[in-house]
C-alpha cells in the first residue's frame, strides 16, 4: 500500500485497518507517518490478528514517547495470550514511569492466565498505584484455589486503600458463604413484635432474612427511655446494632438510619447545654462496620413545629450566640456491602412483583423532602406515616421484611401493611410494645385480615428454636 493511500483513504477507516492488520510493512509504514492521535485510532479499532504479523511492530511500541500509545499497545498484545511475552508485560509493569501503561501491563499478565504469572502477578501486589494491585489481585483471583494466592490475597485484606479492601472482602465473603448454609426462609419473622433489647433478638436470628430497615435509633439522653452512662456507650450500643443488623440483612439490601444531632440541657445557668453531633459519629461506625454509604436525605419540618432555639439571639442579636432553629433530620441510606449492582437485587424478583412494586408518579426527584412530623401522646418521637410510606416504598419490593429494631410506637409495622409489605418490630419498653399491640388487635383502630405474633425474649427464643 502506498503511504499517500494510506493517507489519503484516511476516511476509509475499515480499509485500512484491514489492510495494515495483515501486512506488516503496511502497518510499519502506518506507524512511520501518521501522527500520535492516527496512531491512537488505529490500535483502538484494531480488532483481532494474527500475531505473527503485527507482534514485533506493537512491541517496539511499548517504547513509543506517548503512554496513550504504549498502553493501546499493550491492550493487544494482551489479546494474544502468549506466555512468551510475560516479560516484557513484567518490564513495563514493574518500570513504565506511566501509572496508566502500568495499569494496562499489569492487566495484560493477568489476562494470560497463566500459572507462570502468579508469581509476577504477586510481585505486582507492592506497586504504590492500588489500580495496578487491582489489576494484579483480578489476575489472582483467577487462582484464588490455590493455597498459596488465597493466602497472600487475604493478606491485602489490611491494605489501607479501601478499594483493594473490598475487592478482598468480596472475594472473602464470597468463600466463606459457598461454605455455609443460608436460611433463605423469613416466613416465622413475618408480622412479628418482640418486647425485648433489640440486640439479644437479634443475635437469636439467622442470617440474612431482613429486606429492608428503616429506624430511629434512641437519641442520646435527650429522652427518658434513652439514659446511657456517657456518648462513648452510645454509640458503643449503636454500633452492636448495626453489626448484628448487617448479618441478619440480606446481601446489597437497604438501612435507612433517621437521626439529628441532640442538645442534652444544661445542668444549670452556669453550664452549657451539650450537642451531640450523631448522625456524623453514626456515619463513621456504619462504614467501618459493612455498611455502603448510599444518599443522605434532609427531612424537613415546618419551622413552627420546631422548639425555639434563638429567643436569647432575638432580643440582643450578639455574634456567636446565634443559634438556628432545627427544622431537619437526616435519613442516612446505607446498603449493605456487596460487588454485586442494585440491578442483581431486581432480578431476584418475579417480573409481576417489579411491575406491582414500580413507585407512582409524585415520588421525590430530590434529596430534601418536606413531611409534617406526627405528635402523639403515646410516644414522643413517632415517624409521620408518610415518611414511612416513602421509605418503604422507595427501598423495598412488595412481600419484603421490613425491619424496625427500634419500633416505639409500631408506626413502621401498620405502614408495612399498608404498603403490602410484611414487619418484623423489637421494642424494649413495655408501655410501648403494649401501644403496638393495641394498634394490632383493638378492632377499628387499624383494620386488618392478617395475623400479628406478639413475643417477649424468652417465647421468641422457643420460636427460633422450634424452627431449627
Ligand atoms: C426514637 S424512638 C423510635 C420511635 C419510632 N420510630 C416510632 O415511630 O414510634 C426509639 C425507641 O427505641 C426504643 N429502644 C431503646 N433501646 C432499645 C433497645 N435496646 N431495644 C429495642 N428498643 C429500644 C425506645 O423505647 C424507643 O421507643
Amino acid at each position: 500500500m502506498q503511504n499517500k493511500n494510506i493517507k489519503e483513504n484516511s476516511k476509509l477507516y475499515p480499509d485500512i485497518i484491514n489492510s495494515v492488520k495483515s501486512d506488516e510493512n503496511a502497518f510499519k509504514k502506518f506507524i512511520a507517518i501518521s501522527s500520535d492521535g492516527e496512531i491512537v485510532k488505529l490500535l483502538q479499532k484494531l480488532g483481532r490478528f494474527e500475531d505473527a504479523i503485527l507482534q514485533v511492530e506493537l512491541l517496539k511500541l511499548l517504547k513509543n514517547s506517548n503512554a496513550k500509545i504504549r498502553a493501546l499497545a499493550l491492550k493487544n498484545l494482551a489479546k494474544l495470550g502468549d506466555v512468551n511475552l510475560l516479560s516484557s508485560f513484567m518490564n513495563i509493569a514493574l518500570n513504565d514511569k506511566s501509572t496508566d501503561v502500568r495499569r494496562e501491563a499489569a492487566s495484560a499478565v493477568g489476562r494470560l492466565r497463566s500459572k507462570t504469572a502468579k508469581k509476577s502477578l504477586i510481585k505486582l501486589l507492592d506497586d504504590k498505584d492500588p489500580k495496578v494491585i487491582q489489576q494484579a489481585i483480578r489476575g489472582l483471583l483467577v487462582f484464588k484455589h490455590d493455597k498459596d494466592v488465597k493466602l497472600v490475597l487475604l493478606k491485602m485484606k489490611s491494605h489501607p486503600n479501601d478499594q483493594i479492601q473490598d475487592l478482598i472482602n468480596g472475594f472473602d465473603e464470597k468463600e466463606k458463604k459457598s461454605n455455609r448454609l443460608v436460611k433463605k426462609n423469613s416466613d416465622i419473622f413475618h408480622n412479628v413484635v418482640v418486647n425485648a433489647d433489640t440486640n439479644v433478638v437479634m443475635k437469636l436470628m439467622p442470617d440474612e432474612v431482613i429486606d429492608l430497615t428503616f429506624t430511629s435509633p434512641p437519641y442520646y439522653n435527650a429522652r427518658d427511655y434513652s439514659i446511657y452512662s456517657s456518648y462513648g456507650e452510645y454509640l458503643d450500643f449503636l454500633r452492636e446494632v448495626f453489626n448484628n443488623l448487617l448479618r441478619i440483612t440480606r446481601e446489597g439490601r437497604f438501612l435507612v438510619v433517621n437521626s439529628s444531632p441532640v442538645i442534652v440541657p444544661r445542668v444549670s445557668r452556669a453550664h452549657a447545654s451539650r450537642r451531640y453531633p450523631i448522625p456524623f459519629d453514626l456515619h463513621g461506625i456504619l462504614v467501618q462496620n459493612g455498611w455502603e454509604f448510599i444518599d443522605d436525605i434532609i427531612w424537613v419540618k415546618p419551622e413552627a413545629s420546631a422548639k425555639n432555639r434563638n429567643a436569647g439571639f432575638l432580643q440582643n442579636r450578639k455574634p456567636l450566640a446565634y443559634k438556628p432553629n432545627s427544622i431537619s433530620e437526616m435519613l442516612m441510606v446505607y446498603r449493605k456491602k456487596t460487588d454485586k449492582l442494585i440491578d442483581w437485587n431486581i432480578r431476584q424478583y418475579p417480573k409481576e412483583i417489579v411491575q406491582k412494586s414500580l413507585v407512582k408518579d409524585g415520588y421525590e426527584t430530590s434529596n430534601i423532602w418536606y413531611v409534617d412530623p406526627t405528635f402523639s401522646k403515646k410516644h414522643s418521637a413517632v415517624f409521620p406515616k408518610e415518611l414511612c410510606k416513602k421509605v418503604i416504598e422507595y427501598y423495598s419490593f412488595i412481600g419484603d421484611l421490613v425491619f424496625d429494631p427500634f419500633a416505639g410506637s409500631g408506626t413502621l409495622g401498620q405502614v408495612a401493611i399498608e404498603c403490602n409489605r410484611k414487619f418484623f418490630l423489637t421494642e424494649v419498653d413495655k408501655n410501648y410494645f403494649s401501644s403496638i399491640k393495641s394498634l394490632f388487635t383493638t378492632p377499628n383502630l387499624f383494620q386488618s385480615d392478617f395475623d400479628v405474633a406478639f413475643f417477649n425474649q424468652k417465647s421468641f427464643r422457643d420460636r427460633i428454636d422450634k424452627n431449627k
